[in-house]
């Protein structure tokens, strides 16, 4: 019934999630607030493990790309499950370990790392460091030298595939910040390189070529693009190359009529182009990485508010404001993303009007959408937006100095406090 598929109605009629009460989550934990349905977030990893134990004999590792939502509760989580991590700056990698994750476990991306960041990652032992351009790679040298290290790297390479997806969040293209570039000959020149410094691994290679996707031909496109760049580097420069990381990017629904891929066709289908091609080229069997973020989080995921003013402008649209906005929900300002919204203590009322849910931030265009089909909300209400539980706190702010709110993780039936809401003195404790 909704987009999520562990929300549901209690006897009070009210929307639960994970088995709780949202009104009570709300009454209990104020709002706005992130609720994480531990148990989905489980099941979402397990259908990426599991399939790739059935697809590709166990020969790889998900790696949940943290970025899409990271705390210390999460990182447990994933390493609860046996999984792996994307951290993609240092704080990122701090928090995982600070959690505790095994760092071996780890893969430190980024487009522009600084050395601080470099340091920090070899420093600790970090399982591999996903390089992005030759600055980083003779800074990276420099580094593991001088700590008397040699770390394991991947090279982060363009594959040339364009996916339909929002332009921002498009990366496999020639024209992206991220990674090098196959079509110019970078890609090559990089390896050889790289295959000369002393103190670096050169163990694989990855790609990523966006998000939200729903077909699944652009990723079975770029393993073959991929397979075919670790053939020519064995054949020209007898090297092997061992690990290919394949990234994330599997769209999910956020609303009824989105129709993504059911995450096991994924590695269904990549593990047979990989085996085919492997097969063709005479290349071994690479153990393969993938890095889901949003499919992990963000079904799992609801954030509550409450209800201030209501607002109908006649012949024109209803404004129902809540007391959040883009500082904890900012997808809509950056993407136009749409989201389902319930009313959660109507939650067995039909939808009996379309309204814009409008942020308290001071800019027009805060809202969490338009022309969305909601039950009747008055002042004191609470509204649930569905699956953001990726990129939402990830991304979220201060703006107009708001304090971000709590994450709630529930798990069957029982809720605790994963992050605090921040106080007041939160908002100025690095003032001077
Ligand atoms: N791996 C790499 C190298 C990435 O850059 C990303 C996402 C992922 C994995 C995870 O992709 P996912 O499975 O979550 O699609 N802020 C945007 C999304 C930006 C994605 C950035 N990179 C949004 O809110 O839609």
């Amino acid at each position: 019934m909704f987009v999520s598929e562990n929300l549901t109605v209690n006897e009070k009629g009210r929307l639960a999630i994970g088995g709780v009460d949202t009104v009570e989550l709300a009454e209990n934990y104020g709002t706005p607030l992130y609720v994480m349905d531990e148990q989905m977030i489980r099941k979402n990893l397990r259908r990426f493990h599991e399939s790739m134990q059935k697809f590709y004999d166990g020969k790889g590792l998900v790696c949940y790309a943290s970025k899409a939502f990271s705390c210390m509760e999460m990182c447990r989580i994933v390493a609860s499950e046996g999984d792996g991590l994307d951290v993609v700056s240092i704080g990122e990698l701090y928090t995982a370990l600070k959690a505790g994750f095994p760092v071996e476990k780890i893969g430190f991306h980024g487009n522009n790392k600084t050395d601080e960041e470099l340091k920090f990652a070899v420093e600790n032992n970090v399982g591999h460091i996903i390089v992005d351009n030759i600055s980083e790679l003779n800074r990276l040298e420099i580094i593991a030298a001088d700590l008397n290290k040699k770390p394991d790297i991947l090279f982060r390479i363009k594959p040339g595939i364009d996916a339909h997806t929002h332009n921002f969040v498009k990366t496999g293209q020639i024209d992206s910040k991220f990674g090098f570039a196959l079509e110019t000959g970078e890609a090559f020149t990089a390896v050889k390189e790289a295959i000369n410094c002393k103190n670096l691994n050169l163990t694989g290679l990855h790609c990523h070529i966006g998000s939200q996707i729903f077909d699944i031909s652009p990723f079975e496109e770029a393993a073959r693009v991929m397979l075919a760049f670790i053939a020519k580097i064995r054949n020209e420069l007898g090297y092997e190359i061992k690990g290919l990381n394949l990234g994330g990017g599997f769209g999910i629904k956020y609303l009824n009529s989105d129709d993504p891929q059911p995450f096991e066709n994924y590695l269904e289908k990549v593990s047979k182009v990989i085996n085919e091609e492997c097969e063709r080229l005479n290349i071994s069997r690479p153990f393969i990485y993938i890095e889901p973020g949003r499919s992990v989080a963000a079904p799992a995921g609801i954030t509550l508010y409450t209800v201030g003013a209501r607002k109908e402008i006649p012949d024109i649209r209803t404004y129902i404001s809540v007391d959040g906005g883009m500082a904890d929900s900012p997808r809509y300002i950056l993407y136009q993303s749409q989201y389902e919204a319930i009313v959660a203590n109507k939650a067995s009322q039909k939808r009996s009007e379309r309204v814009t849910i409008a942020g308290k931030c001071c800019e027009s265009g805060d809202l969490i959408g338009e022309n969305m089909p909601l039950q009747h909300a008055e002042t004191g209400d609470i509204i649930a937006v569905c699956a953001t539980g990726a990129y939402n706190y990830s991304m979220s702010s201060n703006y107009n100095r708001l304090q971000k709110p709590a994450v709630v993780f529930v798990n069957n039936g029982e809720a605790r406090i994963a992050v605090k809401r921040e106080t007041l003195d939160d908002i100025i404790r690095n003032d001077v």
